[in-house]
């Protein structure tokens, strides 16, 4: 295939917004990925909506060894900017909740945009290519192919992370890392289900589909979102964010009825009618299934009016502070991201060209910069893809 001045491995979300800035610069670009079709992440994102980005996006929605990694591409690339991008295509978008924004229509939109924006600027897309070999070459790289040889001066890795298998996912760019020398932080699971023991989950079991807001905690973060008993554990949003700060052997702790002082709402109720049942009452506050969980976590039977201090504790306990300890998670296997990836000591902030390596680049979900739920990690894939477009 020749000499191109940019090669891209990897056509994603951070991989296509690299190839189209690259290319608009005039360089001559080629974008190839071992997948039949492009962006097929970006296809069933957002339940096939794409929640395309957020309009809160700030370097703390972000998770990495190197918290302020992330600043400068993000504010050089902002939520806007994307947005504008949509608005030229004439997508039509929505904001769902906690300044998510989705399209009115179809993911396949906003590939559909990213493909228009590479074709005007002359980028060549090759699918169904796995790259068999890299080598350093003369004035930059040289690729080996399936269809034959292909050399560039800068080399972009855009091959996300490990998350989701089934649709392609590999950890090629941490191969790269450790051809090149570049250190990796440890790759993990991110927004993904908790799982919990046997006798837990026997308890959880009778749970399965229900749904409630909550806040869920691990140390000093929290989030109030939605969460969902499953029949493997604990899912939501709420959940699916904390997983990415769970470690393993800790616990978590989970408040059922954020809104409410229970401790407060137990007296007003007993006072009301300390003839209702402990059961009964709950089940106003919470779901009813919920409610017999809270009842025998808490070990209360009987009507409020029997309610001594001791079991007034145990309830507010029960609903407020639920401490559970999952033993670990569902895996990439349903996993929305990989944390941790090429460790962003050794990029450089402003391109995300690896500063011990001239001309190879790290873009997206590859890098050590993971986001929480609710676009954001898309907008890291446009930010970082377009600095690194902008330099390659
Ligand atoms: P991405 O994974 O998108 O692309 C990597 C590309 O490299 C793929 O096309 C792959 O085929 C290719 N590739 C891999 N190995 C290769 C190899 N060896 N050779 C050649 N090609 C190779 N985020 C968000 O902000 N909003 C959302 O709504 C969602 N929703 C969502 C739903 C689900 C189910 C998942 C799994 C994930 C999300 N995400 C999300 C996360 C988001 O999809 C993710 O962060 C970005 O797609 C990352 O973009 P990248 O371009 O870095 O990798």
């Amino acid at each position: 295939m020749g000499f191109f001045d940019v090669v891209v491995i990897g056509a994603g979300a951070a991989g296509m917004m690299c190839a189209a800035t690259a290319g608009q610069r005039g360089r001559s670009v080629l974008i190839v990925d071992h997948a039949e079709a492009p962006g097929k992440k970006i296809r069933i994102s957002g339940g096939g909506r794409c929640n395309f980005t957020n309009i809160h996006t700030s370097s703390q929605s972000f998770l990495s060894q190197n918290p302020k990694f992330a600043i400068s591409a993000l504010r050089r690339y902002r939520p806007a900017d994307f947005i504008a991008l949509v608005e030229r295509y004439g997508i039509a978008y929505h904001e769902k909740t906690l300044g998510q924004l989705f399209c009115d229509g179809s993911a396949q939109q906003v590939i559909d945009m990213l493909l228009d924006e590479m074709k005007a600027a002359g980028v060549r897309l090759e699918l169904g290519v796995g790259v068999e070999a890299i080598e350093p070459s003369a004035n930059g790289y040289a690729l080996r192919l399936p269809d034959g040889p292909v050399t560039c001066t800068s080399l972009v890795i855009a091959t996300g992370g490990k998350s989701i298998p089934k649709m392609g996912a590999t950890g090629f760019a941490y191969q790269v890392a450790a051809q090149f020398g570049v250190p990796v932080v440890e790759p993990r699971p991110g927004l993904v289900p908790l799982t919990f023991e046997p006798g837990m989950l026997e308890r959880l079991r009778p749970l399965a589909g229900v749904s409630l807001d909550a806040t869920v905690s691990h140390g000093k973060t929290a989030f109030q979102e939605g969460l969902l008993f499953t029949h493997r554990g604990l899912s939501g949003p709420s959940i699916l964010q904390i997983s990415s700060y769970w470690r393993e052997g800790n616990a978590v702790a989970i408040d059922l009825a954020p809104q409410a002082d229970i401790a407060q709402w137990l007296v007003e109720a007993r006072a009301r009618n300390g003839k209702q049942s402990v059961l009964n009452a709950i089940a106003e506050l919470l779901p009813r299934r919920v409610a017999e969980l809270v009842v025998a976590q808490a070990g209360v039977s009987g009507n409020l009016a029997d309610l001594g201090r001791k079991g007034m504790d145990a309830i507010v306990a029960a609903i407020s502070d639920w401490r559970v300890k999952p033993v670990g998670t569902e895996g990439y296997r349903t996993a929305e991201v990989t944390l941790g990836g090429i460790d962003t000591a050794a990029l450089s902030s402003t391109d995300m060209q690896v500063k011990a390596v001239p001309g190879l680049y790290f873009i997206g979900e590859a890098v050590d910069v993971t986001g929480w739920l609710g676009g954001y990690n898309f907008q890291w894939a446009w930010a970082s893809g377009k600095a690194s477009g902008l330099a390659a």
